[in-house]
């Protein structure tokens, strides 16, 4: 792609990659909600592909050996094609790294079941760097040091990490959004499993926990997309920034962040984003 194309573009404030169209943007009202639809919303590389995986394995069980329909990201819908999703058979997974205030009021109100994945954003930044540099959807930041700046400052897709966080958390529609921690997903995945299935009323028994868990292991995830063949229908993944499911796994670990935040950093890590971490409960449990 060449160097001028402009990536980026923002929509209401936010900063958008312009692979999400405006036209796309300014559609999402006419999205049908339904009230079995699921959601799975996250800030960008916070483990969303991972989550579906095992959201995708677990539907597997409920309707007995049926796949579950995964649309495309809410953001990422065609307009002209809106009306296919009326087709799907329920339950229908949707996607989204979209702030609360711009998810259409019809999926909150239908008490759609949500799913928030957050992950520690000094790891987060981390990822998103590499991910940057990798994504040609994405402009290229050559820096470490003008990227983190970038992201404290919330100049990055889908704007500041913990502003998201925080719409999400501050949601009327709260007993149907279910927090699930990347860094608790490493801790104990079966757990975590566990409590996903709980959630979302769907039954499995132990023998099941422990097949999804595998299934969604990284290595297992990274070898099945290794071997996929270069398909048009592979071509689908469940963030916006990209087709490509070669670019979402990279090292999958806790903690990368300290291979490249210098002390300096860390304090302006702390400068630029305490205060606001200290206003949000679930901000303030992320282990830093
Ligand atoms: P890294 O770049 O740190 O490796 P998203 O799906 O939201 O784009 O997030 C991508 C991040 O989640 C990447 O992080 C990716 O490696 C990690 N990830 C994906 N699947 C995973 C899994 N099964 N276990 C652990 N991390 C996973």
């Amino acid at each position: 792609m060449p160097q001028d194309v402009q990536l980026i573009h923002s929509f209401k404030g936010i900063p958008f990659p312009t692979r999400v169209t405006i036209d796309q943007l300014n559609s999402l009202d006419r999205f049908e909600a339904r009230e079995d639809d699921v959601l799975l919303v996250s800030y960008p590389k916070s483990g969303t592909h991972w989550l579906m995986e095992i959201l995708k394995n677990l539907y597997h069980y409920r309707l007995q050996g049926r796949s579950v329909a995964i649309t495309q990201p809410l953001e990422f819908q065609d307009p002209a094609k809106i009306h296919e999703l009326r087709n799907l058979p329920g339950p229908r997974l949707i996607p989204t790294h979209l702030p609360q205030q711009m998810v259409p009021r019809k999926l909150q109100t239908k008490n759609c079941k949500t799913i928030y994945v957050i992950r520690n954003p000094k790891d987060t930044a981390v990822s998103m760097f590499h991910y940057y540099q990798r994504n040609p959807h994405l402009p290229k930041v050559d820096k470490w040091s003008t990227f983190l700046d970038m992201f404290l400052k919330g100049e990055v897709v889908y704007g500041s990490w913990v502003d998201h966080l925080i719409s999400w958390e501050r949601s009327d529609n709260d007993e149907n959004i279910l927090f699930v921690y990347y860094e608790n997903l490493k801790k104990d995945l079966p757990k975590c499993v566990r409590e996903i299935s709980e959630f979302l009323g769907v039954r499995v028994t132990e023998d099941q926990v422990r097949d999804v868990a595998k299934k969604s292991s990284f290595s297992e995830m990274k070898e099945r997309v290794e071997r996929e063949k270069a398909r048009p229908d592979n071509n689908h993944t469940v963030c916006a920034l990209t087709s490509d499911r070669k670019l979402i796994f990279r090292k999958g670990a806790v903690g990368d962040w300290k291979n490249h935040f210098t002390a300096e950093q860390n304090s302006q890590f702390e400068a630029l984003l305490r205060e606001k971490i200290n206003s949000s409960e679930l901000a303030s449990n992320v282990e830093y």
